[in-house]
């Protein structure tokens, strides 16, 4: 497909916009960085169901549960009853619980209708790409991590000692809880006693094969949408993004700041009200190009299939420019270093009619 671009999205060039705009953007970026740390950051937004995005950061004093599982696996689903009551146990807002199905060809829908057939109360994951379970080094359903607001993983592996092995549940019930005891010692500002203990279940299923976007069919595209008119020579962003080279050696920087929508900077939060006009947001669909391709290693692809590069107007970006220009009558410098700068300018317009029409 090939998007067409609409010089509006760009509504200003001028410096003064240009400067005020690096200067929100350099706080936005480094508010949002300190708050998802250790494994969050690596995890990013999850997806869940009906296109929901998941950030599974809990508070600062919290506990985040992620528990691996497959519809298809008899252990898995025969956990279920056990996962619910510790969720009752441990409840909301401190404690953040995750179920991430790892079934690759199940459809959202037989993933959502499972969900209910079990009554689970976990928060579900999709994950058939299996991009969830390799950022935490999951090998089996189910297998649960406890990851703590600082974004440690303190506890992972079995839930409880129910089953001896695949098939085979131990006589005397759970003995050993260690998912619990883990919970408790994190909530309880306790060490834990046993970081891992191999979890019984099935192995996670191969992920699903999707065909992995290059840069010069799928991403390139992307950044010159929705990155050039910052990330290229002379313009406000800190480096271009005009040529394989220069996505390829920051992919996996591309890709963190696309997840965590740092870039392109857009502060509107999603789905309140009606969607601006000229929103820079990028879409899921767009988010997750991006990170396949980064993850996949930020292969070129054939050269052959780059669209033609973009050419952007060295003047006003506007339709049809502006409709009036002001001039303040005369320059004023901006030092180099120092504070930030904010200076009104009281000019004089010359305009004998209103310059908008009132909102009625
Ligand atoms: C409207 C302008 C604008 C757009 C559009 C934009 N950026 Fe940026 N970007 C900036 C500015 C300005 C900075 C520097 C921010 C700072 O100094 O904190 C930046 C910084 C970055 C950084 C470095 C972040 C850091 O904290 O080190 C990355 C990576 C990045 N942009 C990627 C992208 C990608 C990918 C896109 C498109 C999907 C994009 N940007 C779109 C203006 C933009």
């Amino acid at each position: 497909m090939k998007a067409s671009w609409n010089p509006l999205r760009s509504p200003d060039q001028s410096l003064g916009a240009a400067l005020a705009l690096a200067v929100v953007v350099a706080f936005a970026t480094s508010a949002a960085r300190a708050e998802d740390a250790g494994v969050f950051r690596r995890l990013g937004p999850l997806s869940g169901l009906n296109g929901k995005t998941i950030k599974p950061a809990p508070p600062a004093d919290g506990v985040a549960v992620v528990v691996f599982y497959s519809s298809e696996c008899p252990i898995s689903n025969a956990y279920s009853p056990t996962l619910n009551q510790l969720v009752d146990a441990f409840p909301a807002p401190r404690t953040r619980w995750f179920g991430v199905c790892v079934d690759p060809d199940l459809s959202e829908a037989d993933v959502a209708a499972h969900a209910r057939d079990f009554e689970l109360k976990l928060e579900v994951v999709l994950d058939r790409r299996g991009a969830v379970a390799r950022k935490l080094g999951a090998t089996m359903t189910p297998e649960a991590f406890v990851i703590d607001g600082r974004g440690t993983i303190r506890y992972h592996g079995r839930i409880d000692d129910q089953f001896a092995a695949r098939g085979v549940r131990n006589a005397a019930g759970a003995t050993e809880n260690e998912l619990k005891d883990a919970l408790s010692a994190v909530l309880g500002g306790k060490p834990v006693k046993t970081e891992f203990v191999k979890p019984v279940g099935c192995p996670i299923p191969e992920a699903l094969e999707i065909e992995t976007p290059t840069y010069s069919k799928d991403v390139a595209l992307l950044l010159q949408n929705n990155c050039q008119e910052c990330h290229r020579r002379g313009q406000v962003g800190p480096f271009a993004l005009e040529t394989y080279e220069q996505a390829r050696k920051r992919a996996a920087d591309l890709a963190s700041v696309v997840e965590d929508r740092l870039m392109p900077p857009w502060k509107a939060v999603p789905n309140v009200g009606p969607r601006f006009q000229h929103d820079r947001s990028l879409s899921e669909r767009d988010v997750r190009t991006i990170v396949a391709w980064a993850e996949a290693g930020a292969p070129e692809g054939d050269p052959a299939d780059l669209p033609p590069a973009r050419a952007f107007p060295i003047d006003w970006t506007m339709e049809g420019g502006p409709d009036l220009i002001i001039d303040t009558g005369a320059d004023f410098e901006i030092p180099a270093s120092g504070d930030d700068v904010y200076r009104c300018f009281v000019v004089p317009t010359n305009c004998h009619e209103p310059l908008a029409q009132p909102v009625p």
